[in-house]
């Protein structure tokens, strides 16, 4: 399509463990596009934090390549923001202001403290964040504490964001708003978005292709399926049903 942002190209991953090798990635080729938001949908164990750790640089593959921009990952940058489904992602001796005013210092992203605390600003009212600057984490429910999480994570200007499962611990209805306000983010920011999830109605909502992996051990990508339901989405949308019927004969669950 010529508009890639990151290519897996041949790429494997395995394990060794108690005399046995466990591959868990095979000859997986997967192009990202630039802007889109790409599910990657499969049973537990079947590979999926293991392929966004690849992605983020945390983890190398024993073949294959994966590039970024045309060039190969070797290690975790800015570019490429992780978010995780623990709530526990924030530092806890610090208000949810300084946990997104850290990195920016860090990575000298504003040229004063003024200068950050105003891009901290600016991602905090992007997730609803806002008045809630001076709390610590421990004050925070587990929905607030993922949007300050996704708010210190896009306040980097990330090409992209790597998400596992972010919305996996939370409630049904706080699930529901979390995930319409990742897509609020996504259409203001026009960031590129990997979502691992389970959740197969998560994936239809949120996603433009569907990545379906296999059941454990069986190496990796299923099926691709492109998701050009009209948005906003809910399960009425025309075409839900037979997409999500189509997902689920291919989970085999
Ligand atoms: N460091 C490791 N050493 C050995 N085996 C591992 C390691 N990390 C993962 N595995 C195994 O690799 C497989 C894939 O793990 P992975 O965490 O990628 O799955 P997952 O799809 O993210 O599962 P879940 O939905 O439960 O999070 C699992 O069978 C797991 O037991
Ligand atoms: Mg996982």
């Amino acid at each position: 399509m010529g508009n890639e942002l990151i290519q897996l190209k041949s790429v494997e991953k395995y394990y060794q463990g108690s005399g046995k090798t466990l591959k868990v990635l095979e000859n997986i080729n997967l192009d990202i596009q630039q802007g889109e938001i790409l599910a990657i949908l499969g049973p537990s164990g079947c590979g999926k934090t293991t392929l966004l750790r690849q992605i983020a640089g945390f983890d190398h593959p024993h073949t294959g390549n994966i590039l970024m921009d045309g060039q190969e990952i070797v290690k975790p940058e800015v570019k490429r923001m992780m978010i995780f489904q623990d709530f526990n992602q924030l530092f806890p001796w610090q208000t949810v202001m300084q946990n997104i005013v850290y990195p920016l210092q860090v990575h000298h992203v504003g040229d004063s403290v003024r200068a950050n605390r105003e891009i901290a600003s600016k991602y905090l009212n992007l997730v609803e964040l806002d008045g809630f600057e001076d709390s610590y984490p421990h004050q925070l429910s587990g929905g607030m504490k993922q949007k300050a999480a996704m708010a210190r994570a896009l306040a980097l200007q990330p090409k992209v964001l790597l998400m596992d499962e972010p919305f996996g611990s939370l409630d049904a209805l706080t699930r529901l708003s979390l995930q319409n306000l990742l897509l609020k983010v996504w259409r203001e920011t026009g960031v590129t978005i990997v979502v691992v999830t389970h959740d197969i109605q998560e994936a239809i909502l949120l996603s433009e292709r569907i990545v379906v992996m296999g059941q454990r051990g069986s190496g990796g990508i299923k099926r691709i399926i492109p998701n050009s339901l009209a948005r906003p989405r809910d399960v009425g949308t025309k075409g839900y049903a037979e997409l999500y019927e189509q997902v689920y004969a291919l989970l085999d669950v």
